[in-house]
This record gives C-alpha cells, sequence and structure tokens, in this order.
C-alpha cells in the first residue's frame, strides 16, 4: 500500500473536484446528470466517457476505463498511486507530512532511475558489439534470417559475445555498484565470480511505451537450448504489463494491431510494413495487456502458431479480449508456423490476404469445440450443440448474441429455433436442472459450471450498480445476497466495502477505488458501481431482471461455496441457503412499492 494513511488519500480525494480535474485535461460538455467529453484513453470521434460529479467517478462506455479523481491522475499522467496523491495533494494545497516516506521512496524512485540508463548502456554495448568484427557471428546470423541494417537498429539489436564478465566489468567501469547490478537480472552473481547471463546470443532489448529499455531477449543462435533466455522480472521489468513493438505499434495509423507470439514475428512484421505487430513476451497474454491494447485499437489479428499450443494460447487470449471490448480474428497461416516464416516463404502480399481472410474469434471458438465431438455420431452431435449453446451465453448482448444465434445455425445445421431454445435453457437453468446435468455430463463437455466465471462478474457489476443507484433496495437485496456472496478479486472486497458504507448510511463509492492501489483494480471497481441497466425495459421487465440477478448471483456463491467446502458447519450453513433459495419467489423484490 500507499505511503499515506486512509484519512489522508480520502482527505485529497474529496478536495479535488474531479469536474474541475479533469476538466482540466479534456474538453467536458454538460449533459443531463453530469458532463461529457472524448474520451483521452482511446481514439474517438464521438464522446463516450462521463463524468459523474456527484459520485465523483468517471466512467468510459467506449474502452471501459473508470474510476476516481485519483485514477484518471494516474493513468493520464502514467503516475504510481503515490505519485497521484502527491500530485492533487499539491493542486489542492494540501500538505502531506514528507517524514515517513522520503528516504525509501527516493531511493526506489533512484533506482529506478538508475535502471533504466544501465538498461541503455547495456543495449548500447550489444549493438557496438554486434557491428564490431567479434559481432560477425550474431550480424551473420541476423542477415540470415533476412533483417536488414535498417532493422537491427530499428529494433536496435545486440549480440553478447564470449561474456565471462565482459558487460559487467564494463558497468563497473563505468562506476556502478554491485548492489545496483545486481538488481538489472543481466548478471549471475556467484561467490566464484560475477557472470554475464547473456552470452553467445543475439540479443533483442525489450522496450516500453515509452521507448526505454525494460529487459532483454537473447537468442541463441543455433538449435542449442534454451532458444530464448529473458531478463528476469525487475523492479522495471513487468512482463505482464508490456508488449513487444508497442512503441512503434502505437504510432501507426492503422486501425488495429497484429498480436504474435515471438519477438522474429514482430521484427519480420515491422519489416514487411505491417507496423501494428507487437507480442507477448515470453509469457502467455494477460488481461493487462489487452487493456494495453484497447487504449490504441479495439481490433486485433492473432497470429498464433498454427501447432497445439498456439491454438491454446489463441483460446486463452480471445475471452481476455473479448472482455475488454476488442474484436478478434484468427489470421490462419497454414501451412507455415508463424508470421516470420510466412512472410519469408511467400511474402507481404499473400500475408496481407491472410489478414482480409481472418476468421472471426467465436467462430474459431466452435470449431475448436467441435473437433471434440464426432460428428457423426447422433449423441456426440448432440452434445458438440449443447456444448456450443452454452459458449452463446458468453454475450451478454441479445442482439449480438441472435446474430451469431443465426450464423452458427446455417453453419452446422441445426434449427434457429432449436438452438435459441438450447440458449435460454442453460441462461436460465434451476439448480435441481443442474444437479441432473452433473450426474449424466460427460467429462469431455467442459467444467460444469452454471455460467461462465465472466458472466457472474458481469453479473456483480450489475448488482451492485443497482443498488448504488437505487440505495432503498439494499435492504431487501442484502437479505439474500450478502456480501461474502461476491467472489475474486477486486470484487469480495469491493462488496464488503460498499455493504460497510450502505449498512452505515454513508455511501461514497469514489472513496471505496482509495483502496486499490492499482489502476487496473480501480477500473474494474469504479465499472462496478457504473454498469447501466438496460433503460428501454419497462418496470415489469427490470424487475424479473433484477430478482434473476439476486437468484444468479446467490446461486453460483452456493455452487460455488459447495465445492470449495471446508467444514461441516460450513455445510448446514449452505443447506439453509440453499432451501431459502428455492423457495424464492422471482417477485420477491418490488421495482414498484419501494
Ligand atoms: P517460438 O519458439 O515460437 O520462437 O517462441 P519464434 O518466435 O518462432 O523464434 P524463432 O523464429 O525460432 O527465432 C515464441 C516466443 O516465446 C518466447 C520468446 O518470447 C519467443 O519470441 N520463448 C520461446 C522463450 O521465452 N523461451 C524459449 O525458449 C522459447
Ligand atoms: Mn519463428
Amino acid at each position: 500500500m500507499p505511503w499515506y494513511t486512509e484519512e489522508q488519500i480520502e482527505q485529497v480525494r474529496s478536495a479535488n473536484s474531479i469536474v474541475d480535474v479533469i476538466g482540466s485535461y479534456v474538453r467536458l460538455k454538460r449533459t443531463g446528470g453530469g458532463y461529457m467529453g472524448l474520451c483521452p484513453f482511446h481514439n474517438e470521434k464521438s464522446p463516450s466517457f462521463h463524468v459523474n460529479p456527484s459520485r465523483q467517478m468517471y466512467k468510459c462506455f467506449g474502452c471501459g476505463v473508470g474510476g476516481s479523481v485519483i485514477t484518471f491522475v494516474m493513468e493520464y499522467e502514467n503516475y504510481s498511486f503515490t505519485e497521484a496523491i502527491e500530485a492533487l495533494a499539491q493542486r489542492a494545497g494540501i500538505d502531506l507530512p514528507k517524514q515517513d516516506m522520503t528516504e525509501e521512496q527516493k531511493r526506489q524512485d533512484g533506482l529506478r532511475k538508475t535502471l533504466i540508463e544501465i538498461n541503455m548502456k547495456a543495449a548500447s554495448y550489444y549493438y557496438a558489439k554486434l557491428k564490431s568484427p567479434q559481432g560477425k557471428p550474431g550480424y551473420d546470423y541476423l542477415s540470415s534470417r533476412g533483417l536488414t541494417d535498417d532493422t537491427i537498429k530499428h529494433f536496435g539489436l545486440g549480440y553478447a559475445g564470449q561474456g565471462g564478465g565482459e558487460l559487467y566489468r564494463y558497468l563497473r567501469h563505468e562506476g556502478y555498484s554491485d548492489s545496483i547490478l545486481k538488481e538489472t537480472g543481466l548478471f549471475k552473481m556467484e561467490e566464484r565470480g560475477v557472470y554475464d547471463k547473456f552470452w553467445n546470443r543475439v540479443i533483442f532489448p525489450i522496450m516500453d511505451v515509452n521507448n526505454r529499455v525494460i529487459g532483454f531477449g537473447g537468442r541463441v543462435m543455433g538449435d542449442a537450448k534454451p532458444k530464448y533466455l529473458n531478463s528476469p522480472e525487475t523492479k522495471l521489468f513487468d512482463k505482464s504489463r508490456n508488449l513487444f513493438g508497442l512503441n512503434y505499434a502505437k504510432l501507426g495509423k492503422k486501425d488495429s494491431f497484429i498480436l504474435c507470439e515471438g519477438y522474429m514475428d514482430v521484427i519480420a512484421l515491422h519489416q514487411a510494413g505491417f507496423t501494428n505487430a507487437v507480442a507477448s513476451l515470453g509469457t502467455a497474454f494477460t488481461g493487462q495487456q489487452a487493456n494495453i491494447i484497447r487504449r490504441y485499437t479495439e481490433n486485433v489479428f492473432l497470429t498464433y502458431d498454427s501447432d497445439e499450443a498456439g491454438v491454446k494460447a489463441a483460446l486463452r487470449a480471445i475471452p481476455l479480449m473479448r472482455q475488454v471490448g476488442i474484436n478478434a480474428k484468427i489470421i490462419h497461416m497454414e501451412p507455415y508456423k508463424d508470421p516470420d516464416e510466412f512472410i519469408k516463404a511467400l511474402g507481404t502480399e499473400e500475408f496481407q490476404k491472410r489478414i482480409d481472410e481472418a476468421e472471426n474469434s467465436f467462430f474459431f471458438e466452435i470449431d475448436v469445440i467441435k473437433r471434440s465431438f464426432d460428428m457423426n455420431d447422433p449423441e456426440q452431435k448432440t452434445k458438440f450443440y449443447h456444448a456450443m449453446a452454452k459458449k452463446l451465453l458468453t454475450f451478454e448482448d441479445k442482439v449480438q448474441r441472435e446474430n451469431y444465434i443465426e450464423a452458427l445455425a446455417a453453419k452446422y445445421s441445426i434449427r434457429k429455433d432449436d438452438l435459441r431454445s438450447l440458449v435460454i435453457r442453460y441462461g436460465t437453468e434451476l439448480p435441481e436442472r443442474y444437479e441432473q446435468d452433473f450426474e449424466n455430463s460427460d467429462t469431455n463437455v467442459r467444467k460444469k459450471k452454471s455460467f461462465s466465471e465472466e458472466g457472474i462478474e458481469y453479473s456483480y457489476r450489475l448488482l451492485l450498480s443497482w443498488i448504488v443507484e437505487r440505495t432503498e433496495l439494499f435492504e431487501k437485496v442484502s437479505s439474500i445476497v450478502k456480501a461474502d456472496d461476491f467472489f475474486g478479486e477486486p470484487y469480495s472486497e469491493a462488496a464488503k466495502l460498499l455493504y460497510q458504507q450502505l449498512d452505515s448510511g454513508e455511501l461514497v463509492p469514489a472513496k471505496i477505488i482509495n483502496n486499490f492501489p492499482d489502476a487496473q483494480q480501480q477500473n474494474i471497481v469504479a465499472g462496478m458501481f457504473q454498469t447501466s441497466f438496460k433503460t428501454e425495459l419497462d418496470i415489469e421487465e427490470q424487475e424479473k431482471a433484477l430478482n434473476e440477478l439476486v437468484f444468479k448471483i446467490k446461486e453460483y456463491s452456493i455452487e460455488r461455496r459447495t465445492r470449495e467446502l471446508k467444514d461441516m458447519n460450513e455445510l448446514k450453513k449452505i443447506i439453509e441457503e440453499k432451501k431459502t433459495l428455492q423457495n424464492f419467489s422471482k417477485m420477491h423484490i418490488s421495482l414498484q412499492d419501494g
């Protein structure tokens, strides 16, 4: 957590009007209940960025970011939580006592700057080496892979030669101490001596979005293992929050990114003119990376390797992108393994064709599901249709779901109405039904879950938004759904805090956000209180939807706690709750009598 107390943070937050602060960065226009403007976090032509003065929160309905005034400053200025607090304190003329942070924080701050400086020097060292006579093996290797001098320079590629302690000695000579060099992840410090981590490899410097070198990847020039060696995570290098190539991709004019697996793919694509290519950093693609991409574009072409591991990686990445509103498509590269090999063999134009023919990611997912069923066996075929229906529940938007039902019905020859009723059946299942299903279920057909985790999180957001909007509903809702019926971070924590506020009659959602120092989580928490319910529903439909929501969340909680059951007392409690839920009338909570 930050260096300041809860009271200090809340004092700073409440002293800075969100409209004033955001208004100094973004042109805001008054509308009904608040203000609107063009979102500064993604490209847009018509405004979907809302600022709500009574809640002291903002939210972009285009890209999904949102939070308190603190979140805004963090995201806009790229500040840490503490830095944002300090900037806002200064703005409001609040004197924050400095004493307990100075030493440690100054040290951390200085450390970061020094690490950047060292990485820069290391990158130049490797580059110079590549260009020197000793660097010939590296240079020849890169040339043999088709990279031009311009490309090598553009990406600052280098060569780590004999190793031993070459780089170490150079940096010591430049005046850096062992203790700081240790933090770079570039050396192995052993009792017998210090060794360079990278030797006899070509070097790929990894830059952050602002062109600062934060780490390195190194490739062997033959078939030795490991093929690539990467810097460990350091104070600078957070693999889950950076993308290789983003510093260049963000400058592009194309309205899409190409997401690939490897450094070489990114480099080959950029060289071929596809300067919108990025890659994750030798680790699985993360939700944070999806969020970062969403700031620049909502269209992503996936070019994962065409082997089994590549399919798996794609299947993991697609939902993460869908969740932040990215429309992903799959580029098929058969018979080649990756974009680098493809372009080398068939060239740029053919690759562009594959982009144009890219497959809708939902179709791709369904196709992969289909592979585990024998479509000539009627039983298996039925199971496939059921699996497809469940997958269709991913879409929360009814129109979108309907469009997919139509397309898939045609594609897999099932009647549209039949597929729709299967979907509805899975969407409104009752607990008894689950139990039955459990027994008959085939372990083949994914792990049984009433609805996806994604779906439940959306339900959490909706319900929490409801009770923030209409506090009079809280009493009834909380008689069924308790704070501990919310699972997963940051939901459970945020729900607990919100319930505490409502119990004590003091509702300040923006204050809840103070508890999450991470901007990513602040976005989610802000979204929890500002998810809008379909307003075109009439009051009875809204009532029905609300009751279903309460039912769903409770049901999921019961199911989940049963699954994770630890002791018998807990079981008793669950059984009782289950009974109550079975008697739960779908009209339990009425909107009309308040
Ligand atoms: P690939 O094995 O697909 O390599 O790894 P590649 O990109 O085709 O590389 P070339 O063309 O053989 O040079 C994809 C990415 O996975 C990470 C690296 O980031 C690599 O770019 N990786 C791979 C590692 O971190 N370590 C490894 O040993 C292998
Ligand atoms: Mn490759």
